[in-house]
């Protein structure tokens, strides 16, 4: 089932988006050569506790999860495309990496995700990331109402596949407001002017991923959570929550 907010539910699901927005830039600052990816899950726990939020991470076991995600944060590195689970790895000059998170406050969610380049970005992955955020931000542009579902993962899908990369099929953007994952699902790839209508109070986290290799193979390594490339190409993955308003896109993540 597909629940449309109301102005105010907006306004508190843009309280719990800053959050995530505050978590993503101070992960961000913090994730230097050298550093241990659960160091950066201990700077999401401390914004979240200083926020007085909770993580819809922690703990969080969907269908498709053998154990309950151990976290607060997804961290994923080079050939891990999502899902990564925070360990004792420490960051390497150049390495790509996406960090997703979200936030509950006052039973409300929000839900993002940046990719970027510790230290010096080689320019294959430099365009990677760029193509990645382009895809995001068209998704975004066709949030409106009057308009389909199938416009957005058109939109995400089709600013991929004209730039060569890979898009894993069977994981993207979903409905999101009293829980992380709601009606409905929001695939990076589709046909336009298809599927559930866009209307104002829609809430959507739209998500693409993009592989560089140009494949759309991934599978699930041994921790089962982490999402990885079967060609061992790098991934890029970008991430707002978004409402559909009368106004245009209201990105309830924005900085
Ligand atoms: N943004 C990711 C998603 O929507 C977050 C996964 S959360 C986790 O799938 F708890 F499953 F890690
Ligand atoms: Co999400």
């Amino acid at each position: 089932m597909v629940e449309i907010k109301t102005d105010a539910a907006l306004d508190a699901m843009r309280v719990a988006g800053r959050v995530v927005a505050d978590i993503l830039r101070e992960t961000r600052a913090a994730a230097g050569v050298g550093v241990r990816l659960n160091e950066l899950d201990e700077v999401a726990r401390e914004v979240l506790r200083k926020a007085g939020a909770t993580s819809p991470f922690l703990h969080y076991r969907p269908d498709f999860a053998p154990v309950p995600y151990p976290a607060s944060l997804c961290v994923s590195v080079n050939d891990a495309i999502v899902h990564g689970i925070p360990g004792d790895y420490r960051l390497r000059d150049g390495d790509l990496v996406s960090v997703d998170c979200g936030a509950e406050v006052d039973g409300w969610t929000g839900d993002a995700a940046v990719s970027f380049c510790v230290g010096t970005a080689r320019p294959e992955d430099q365009a990677l990331l760029d193509a990645t955020r382009g895809a995001l931000e068209a998704g975004i542009a066709a949030a409106v109402a009057g308009g389909r579902l199938g416009d957005i993962s058109h939109a995400v899908g089709s600013h991929a596949r004209a730039a060569g990369y890979g898009i894993p099929q069977g994981f993207g953007g979903h409905g999101i407001g009293r829980s992380m994952h709601e009606d409905p699902a929001v695939p990076n790839e589709g046909r336009p002017r298809r599927g559930f209508p866009l209307r104002p109070g829609l809430t959507l986290a739209i998500e693409p991923m993009l592989l560089a290799g140009g494949q759309d193979g991934f599978f699930t390594a041994p921790d089962g959570w982490t999402l990885c490339t079967t060609d061992g190409s790098r991934a890029a993955h970008f991430e707002h929550t978004v409402a559909v308003t009368p106004e245009g896109p209201r990105i309830l993540t924005a900085p």
